[in-house]
């Protein structure tokens, strides 16, 4: 493909080179070889999943067993690498790099993200992080006395907070449906979304594509679908949902999506997308207004000020390593481990998983067996904290255990450097603090 020099840039332009179509888009130069650019490292295509993987491809202490990579992530050794070398190239001459460079290779990381995601570039904008982007969203819709925002009880605690904000600011009110556990199917969630949600008075509905806490798949074409059929607007935050499972949004069409890139997609911390359909558009507004303010949307989120705008452009070699090994091969493998993992952890304690096993994709939620209490123990988040600590501290197992309905389950996640003898670890570990 030919490359193009674009001169000097400027926030303006950016709308109008996001939307040339595919066939004509003449993507920027890179000023230095990726990782995985052109010569895919034949190498990673024999490597096994699991520990070697692990080793080579990311940064985790071995003698950690890593079992939460749902709270923070886990980047990819070359994609921060790649992203040390877009720092150093931006000092070698700054002004080059922001005044010149930087938003056409914005665009172009942006444009290969769309497609990732199945959606047409000029509907997604790069921001730091899932928060960002709901904020965004939330700040931006007005609101007035009277209106419903619904919710179910399993979204994340800071959305919960924001959404209370908003709702004191405005007049609004929050309308919390309670999701019961032990999940019986997709249905409950379906019926339960179709039965509480008032249509007039609901002006946008805000769901977890996978709830943190419990993280089960939310059937959300389904859900969307009902909400549309009201007339009600969905926000999704799919925080857990890039990477970890299949995401087609053209497929889902939400009005608005959030992912981060940081969290199952492995890219360095502070990278996430905002997905805006174009009914939208020219009402969301993000959280820092700079100079591309009024030019568009695309244009309005790209620059948000001077900062370190590398690991966007790092997207690039993660895209590169997903596309080098499979999407399908490194989803397969993470889903087959959670199901095995999840099995093996509920037979040898005699429990079982919070939702039916195909509710959950790369991460999964396991009751604790009751004799890890004593009879007058309160069960409650101290209780949860207790027990995750003592893992920490006397097993060197970092895995989070929450508290749900006054009962305790461990929340086990699952990628390519983890391996089915870590959870193994795991069970043995619980079982002797049992006795
Ligand atoms: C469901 C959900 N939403 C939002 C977030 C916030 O993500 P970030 O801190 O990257 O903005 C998280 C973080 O774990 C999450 O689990």
């Amino acid at each position: 493909m030919h490359k193009r020099d674009f001169g000097s840039f400027h926030s303006s332009n950016v709308q109008e080179l996001i939307s040339i179509a595919n066939e004509r888009y003449l993507p920027p130069e890179l000023p230095f070889k990726l990782r995985y650019d052109s010569t895919a490292d034949s190498h990673s295509k024999t490597i096994q999943f699991g520990r070697e993987f692990k080793d080579r491809y990311f940064l985790l202490e071995d003698t950690c067993t890593f079992l939460n990579h749902g709270a923070f992530g886990a980047v990819l050794r070359p994609a921060l690498e790649d992203a040390q070398k877009w720092q150093v190239y931006t000092e070698k001459q700054p002004l080059r790099f922001y005044d010149r460079e930087l938003l056409p290779h914005l665009v172009y990381v942006t444009r290969r993200l769309a497609n990732f995601v199945d959606c047409d570039p000029c509907d997604i904008v790069l921001v730091s992080n899932a928060t960002t982007g709901i904020n965004a969203v939330l700040k931006s819709l007005k609101f007035s006395s009277g209106d419903v925002i619904f919710t179910l009880s399993v979204t994340y605690g800071a959305v919960k907070k924001l959404l209370k904000q908003v709702c004191t600011e405005t007049g609004a009110v929050v309308k919390e449906a309670t999701v019961t556990f032990p999940l019986s199917g997709p249905d409950q969630l379906t019926k339960l979304v179709r039965e509480e949600l008032e249509p007039n008075v609901t002006k946008l509905a805000v769901f977890d594509h996978i709830p943190s806490n419990t993280p089960f798949i939310l059937p959300l074409k389904e859900i969307i679908d009902i909400c549309h059929e009201k007339n009600i607007p969905v926000l999704v935050d799919g925080a857990h949902a890039l990477g970890s499972i299949s995401l087609r949004l053209k497929n889902l069409k939400p009005d608005f999506y959030v992912s981060n890139a940081h969290k199952w997609f492995c890219g360095p911390k502070g990278a996430a997308f905002l997905y805006v359909d174009k009914t939208f558009q020219s009402v969301i507004r993000p959280v820092v207004i700079s100079h591309g303010f009024g030019s568009g949307y695309n244009s309005e989120f790209i620059w948000t000020g001077l900062h370190d705008y590398s690991p966007f452009l790092a997207l690039h070699t993660v895209l590169d390593f997903w596309q080098m090994l499979g999407v399908g091969v490194i989803q397969g493998y993470m889903h087959d481990l959670c199901r095995q993992a999840g099995g093996m952890l509920a037979k040898s304690w005699g429990t079982a998983l919070a939702a039916p096993q195909d509710m959950f994709g790369s991460m999964s939620l396991v009751r604790l067996p009751s004799s890890l209490f004593d009879n007058d123990d309160l069960v409650n988040y101290s209780k949860a904290e207790e027990i995750q600590n003592k893992l920490y501290h006397n097993y060197n197992i970092e895995v989070p255990i929450k508290c749900i309905e006054n009962k305790l389950y461990v929340r086990i996640s699952c990628h390519v450097y983890n391996s089915l003898g870590e959870y193994k670890k795991l069970a043995d570990a619980v079982s002797e603090m049992c006795t």
